[in-house]
């Protein structure tokens, strides 16, 4: 990797984490870091691919099929705007990474081991941070707006959420409780992302 770092937050449908992103870019930046905002999927060809394919349809695709196509998105996602972003130095947020793979794809059965190889092709992040909210506050929000996705079920976000709380005891992910105000919450993921950097900076 450049002299950059890359810092993901992941979280379920709903949970406050493009919000959560774009404050913490907001953040880095008045403290005179470059910082700049990226999600998943990606707005690259493979990206709007899975809109459209995978996420806007009434049933869900073989998850295997779900799992090589966000891989493939984040390679692309990787190369095409992480990677030249970290070559510039800068702190690039990414809103959900790897993790969403594991959690989501995962989540509907798949094999971990085989989601971790596939994404072999892209570095591990500085950083990753878990906003945790409970399903049932993510499905009060997800009822009241228009379109549901495929992934926008109670069964479903409830298995994501098992599987990122495993990622958090395995010291994968940094958790940081969701369910409280968003100024409260966005201190505490400052506080987190500083200290981390400071120790990048020691290193
Ligand atoms: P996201 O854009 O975060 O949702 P929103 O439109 O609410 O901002 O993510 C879109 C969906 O894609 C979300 O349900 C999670 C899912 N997803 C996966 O299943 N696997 C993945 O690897 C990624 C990146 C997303």
């Amino acid at each position: 990797m450049g002299k950059g770092s890359l810092i993901c937050i992941e979280g379920l449908d709903k949970s406050g984490k493009t919000t959560q992103s774009r404050l913490l870019v907001e953040a880095l930046n008045s403290r005179g870091f470059n910082a700049i905002y990226t999600s998943e999927p990606s707005d690259g060809e493979v990206g709007k691919f899975i809109e459209r394919y995978v996420l806007k349809r009434r049933r869900r695709i073989p998850v295997s099929i779900e799992a090589l196509l966000f891989a493939a998105d984040r390679i692309d996602h990787f190369e095409r705007k992480i990677k030249p972003m970290l070559n510039e130095g800068k702190i690039v947020v990414s809103d959900r990474y790897v993790y969403s793979s594991l959690a989501y794809q995962g989540a509907a059965g798949l094999d971990i081991s085989w989601i971790i190889e596939i994404n072999r092709m892209v570095p591990k992040p500085d950083l990753a941070i878990y906003l945790d909210v409970p399903v049932e506050v993510v499905m009060e929000r997800i009822m009241k707006k228009h379109g549901r996705s495929v992934m926008e079920t109670f069964e479903t976000q409830s298995r994501v959420r098992e599987i990122y709380l495993s990622l958090v005891k395995r010291g994968d992910l940094l958790p940081v409780d969701g369910n409280r105000p968003i100024e409260e919450v966005s201190l505490d993921i400052q506080r987190i992302v500083f200290n981390k950097l400071k120790l990048l900076e020691a290193e």
